[in-house]
């Protein structure tokens, strides 16, 4: 069986301090899309770590951690992280299964990426820069490179074709920038990479399934930045939702058994694109101030505003999400009042419903208000320790979207989380 868990917003939900949490429960954590543009916060022996392309189980000794195939791997960041994790006194030689059809980002996808975003200008993604869409492109276009082809004699000619095909594409942008210092790190990793597990990812994890072992498939980004379903063109490259599982790791869809999907008690959105809650005023910026709110990957400032039911609601149908967990609950300690939006106004007409786009049309949240716990959860073990007012809120939430909120995290510490 496969457990899942994924982000149900715009991504930084908390997943990595979740995964973390549950992966003692389980024998297998895959990581099945997504690439270095995530940035998944844990804390090991109190020190903050922060992962982008190893799956967050990684701390664990006795969990196997998996790339899946529906990942875009860049081995210059692999490299880097697993010096980090070998510093815990792990050795990702013998825990670390990266799938031979996983696809590799190589530093021209890196290049093109920014020349992409320079020229859309003001209307720019606000993309990670890690060569995620056109890694994903080469990939649906049939051109990329994958980790098992780096150990067959054509790598380096295919490599040079691709690279050929990269830079015409570059001169169209007129991008300009010497990237051999990148090329040069490239192929020291590629050699790094090349002395890990690079496995038959469908038959690795199928099999582990056939022997009862149990998997615990990990989301990158949220599902609101989904390909498909997200607030496209505003999204990023992958299928971030739980169908994505099935073709990001191999296994069948009657292989999936819970999807516990991350929301955080608030919002909140880094990069461009609509986010109808945002709030651009003092309590945005309270959220962002006692929420810490700055990108793991990038450092930038994220959006916040208050937790969006319509979408949440939208993203727990598509996922059928059978259990939520709500993470930083404790950043609304200090608020008096909170506000959840239960509807939009879309052209002056009420809707529960996520429209196909958002940006062509007038677009405002309609809000129901709570009553604030006003205290300090950060220290609570016990769901009957948890403020009533806190309980009315997740109450609405549970009611409203029509999935239960079972845990809720109360700080980012590995300890610091309370089941329901
Ligand atoms: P991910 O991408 O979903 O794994 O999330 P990120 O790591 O990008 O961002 C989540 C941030 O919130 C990290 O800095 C975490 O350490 C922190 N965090 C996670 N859970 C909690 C929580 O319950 N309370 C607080 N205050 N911080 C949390
Ligand atoms: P984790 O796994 C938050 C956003 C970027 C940008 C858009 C496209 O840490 O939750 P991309 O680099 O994928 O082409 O960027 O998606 N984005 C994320 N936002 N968390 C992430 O990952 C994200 N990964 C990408 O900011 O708006
Ligand atoms: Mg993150």
């Amino acid at each position: 069986m496969v457990d899942v868990i994924l982000g149900l917003q715009w991504g930084d939900e908390g997943k990595g301090k979740i995964v973390d949490y549950f992966a003692p429960r389980y024998d297998v954590i895959a990581r099945f899309q997504g690439g270095p543009n995530a940035g998944h916060t844990l804390y090991v022996d109190g020190k903050k770590v922060v992962l982008h392309q190893i799956p967050s189980g990684i701390f664990h000794q006795n969990t196997v951690n998996v790339i899946g195939n529906g990942v875009v791997l860049d081995p210059v960041t692999l490299k880097r992280e697993c010096d980090i994790v070998a510093g815990f006194g792990i050795d990702v030689r013998k825990n670390l299964f990266i799938s031979e059809r996983t696809n590799i980002i190589v530093p021209t996808h890196r290049a093109l990426d920014k020349a992409s975003e320079l020229q859309k200008g003001e209307s720019k993604i606000g993309s990670t820069l890690k060569g995620i869409g056109p890694a994903y492109m080469d990939k649906t276009g049939r051109n990329a490179i994958r980790a098992g082809d780096l150990l067959d004699k054509s790598f380096i000619s295919n490599y040079i074709k691709l690279r050929l095909k990269h830079q015409k594409l570059l001169d169209n942008f007129n991008f300009i920038e010497d990237i051999s210092a990148w090329e040069e790190e490239f192929f020291e990793a590629v050699e790094f990479l090349k002395s890990l597990n690079i496995v038959n990812g469908e038959y690795f994890i199928n099999n582990k399934i056939s022997e009862g072992k149990k998997v615990l498939a990990e989301g990158a980004q949220g599902s609101m930045l989904d390909i498909d379903f997200g607030t496209f063109p505003f999204v990023t490259s992958s299928n971030t939702i739980s169908a994505g599982v099935c073709t990001g790791l191999g296994v069948s869809p009657r292989q999936i058994n819970e999807v516990l999907g991350v929301t955080k008690a608030y919002c909140t959105r880094v990069g461009g694109g609509p986010f109808p809650t945002e709030l651009e005023d003092a309590t945005g910026e309270e959220l962002r101030k006692i929420g810490n709110e700055f990108g793991a990957t990038t450092g930038r400032p994220r959006r916040c505003g208050w937790i969006d039911l319509v979408a949440l609601k939208y993203t727990c149908m598509i996922n059928g999400v059978t259990q939520m967990v709500m993470t930083k609950a404790d950043v609304l300690d200090a608020f008096e009042d909170l506000k959840v939006c239960t509807a939009y106004n879309v052209n002056g007409k009420e809707s529960k419903e996520v429209p196909f786009q958002m940006t062509r049309v007038q677009l405002n949240p309609i809000y129901e208000s709570f009553k604030g716990w006003n205290c300090d959860t950060t220290a609570i073990k016990e769901a009957a320790a948890l403020p009533s007012d806190m309980s009315t809120y997740i109450d609405f939430i549970n009611r409203y979207v029509g999935a239960p909120v079972k845990y809720v995290s109360n700080g980012p510490g590995r300890e610091q989380i309370v089941a329901l």
